[in-house]
């Protein structure tokens, strides 16, 4: 029990974050919950914050009005050096804001997210997949990387529709997006680089948009279109529209896109839950809800600041001071979820944390089941003998990025 302590003290006394093991989190942070729910660290961007690692905490904490996202707010803890820089911090609009000025760009936003405005988009994701399949499967190149041939193109291109990128400028905003993701995890100065050049890139290019919409007759339906409008009306600026179109653009693609790899890396792991999906694919909404939970794919974007003092897990956090309410860690709480580091399809995760939960919850929520639902259903229809192509151990993980992923998922049948 001594070594155990030593081994958590000694990793607490890091600096936060600390690498994630493939599909699961830090061990520490399963000590964390036993022994210190809440817990004071000092981050890698420099920052002390309270880490909080119980389901119950986490939740309160997100639902607390007294708990703040206010980037404006100086004790907002960031992770990375240089995560402060305004030219960084600027595409995060609205999720970094408070009610009423977060409400705003709800009311203004949620429309086009609403599960019925989502199903019918569908049949279009439907054909998008097959078509992306097709392509895939008359590919002579093999193994073919799932990533860049099916995960990285749908979420994009599905962006593409509802946001209002010109068709001509598809293969620019899908290559910008995935430039600027590429950047690991934040220690090489060179992928740092062009990471940073794929934002400055995709955030001119909204700002040309916005202008060219703000500059015709009428600003069109999409979602750019409207926020157009909403600027004409006096609601927000043209600089807000540009911004609230990139976090949007940040927000949907990478995400979906990892969900869609390490989700099916998943699957193919567990071949006995992929034989029963396959036999009843009326349980992959179920089986998406697990693998949503089980891998918490954004597990470090979530911090707050107390606006004023609150109590959490036995403990006061002073108003002013950082929070980290870890998603990752509530979603394999054992007591809220029985043997949580077992992946099981059975299992009902709904209130599952990878989405976040209070007025943060993600907006794109709706949107992001469709498009798992669609895929994964149809690569299990359409390619029933998928297999990896390269040993597990050689899948090249996303170790310490703040959305979990795989760089490269080699993959034939
Ligand atoms: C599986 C895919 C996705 C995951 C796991 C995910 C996860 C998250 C999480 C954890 C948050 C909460 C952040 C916080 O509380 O600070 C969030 C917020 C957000 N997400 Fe998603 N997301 C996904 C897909 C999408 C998609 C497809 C869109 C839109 C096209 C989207 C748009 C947003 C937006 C706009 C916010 C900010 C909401 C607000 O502050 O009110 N997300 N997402």
């Amino acid at each position: 029990m001594t070594d155990t302590r030593d081994i958590a003290e000694a990793t607490i006394a890091e600096p936060f974050p600390w690498p994630r093991q493939t599909f699961d989190p830090p061990e520490v942070y399963q000590w964390l919950r036993e022994e210190r729910p809440v817990t004071r660290v000092i981050t890698k961007g420099g920052d002390p914050a309270w880490l909080v690692t119980r389901y119950d905490d986490v939740r309160a904490v997100l639902a607390d009005p007294r708990v703040s996202a206010d980037i404006n707010n100086p004790g907002l803890p960031y992770m990375m050096p240089g995560a402060k820089e305004p030219s960084q911090a600027a595409g995060l609009s609205f999720v970094r804001m408070d009610p009423p000025d977060h409400t705003l760009y709800r009311r203004l936003l949620s429309k086009n997210f609403m599960v019925k405005r989502v199903e019918a988009m569908r049949p279009a994701i439907q054909k998008l997949v097959d078509d992306t399949i097709d392509a895939m499967l008359a590919s002579s190149d093999h193994p073919v990387d799932l990533v860049q041939a099916l995960a990285l193109p749908v979420p994009s291109t599905v962006l593409s529709w509802i946001l209002g990128v010109r068709e001509t400028d598809r293969d620019f905003f899908n290559k910008a997006t995935e430039q600027m993701f590429a950047m690991g995890d934040g220690t090489d100065p060179e992928a740092m680089k062009s990471a940073l050049e794929g934002q400055a890139s995709l955030y001119a290019y909204a700002a040309e948009l916005a202008a060219e919409r703000n500059a015709a007759d009428d600003p069109g339906d999409d979602i750019l279109g409207q926020l157009v409008k909403a600027s004409q009306e006096g609601a927000i600026t043209l600089k807000d529209v540009v911004s609230a179109g990139f976090l949007l653009t940040v927000a949907g693609h990478d995400t979906t896109a990892s969900m869609i790899a390490l989700g099916t890396l998943t699957l193919l792991q567990h071949p006995d839950q992929l034989a029963e999906l396959r036999a009843k694919p009326e349980l992959i909404p179920d089986a998406v809800e697990e693998l949503l939970r089980y891998l918490t794919i954004v597990h470090l974007v979530i911090t707050r600041v107390a606006a004023e003092d609150i109590e959490i897990g036995g403990v006061v956090i002073p108003a002013g001071e950082g929070i980290i309410p870890l998603n990752f860690s509530a979603n394999r709480d054992d007591a809220h979820y029985p043997g949580a580091d077992r992946f099981d399809i059975h299992r009902n995760a709904r209130d599952h944390f990878a989405f976040g939960y209070g007025v943060h919850q993600c907006l794109g929520q709706p949107l992001a089941r469709v498009e798992l639902h669609v895929i994964f259903e149809t690569l299990l229809r359409r390619i029933p003998t998928l297999r990896l192509a390269v040993p597990v151990e050689e899948v090249p993980f996303k170790s310490l990025a703040f959305i979990n992923g795989v760089n490269e998922l080699p993959v034939t049948w």
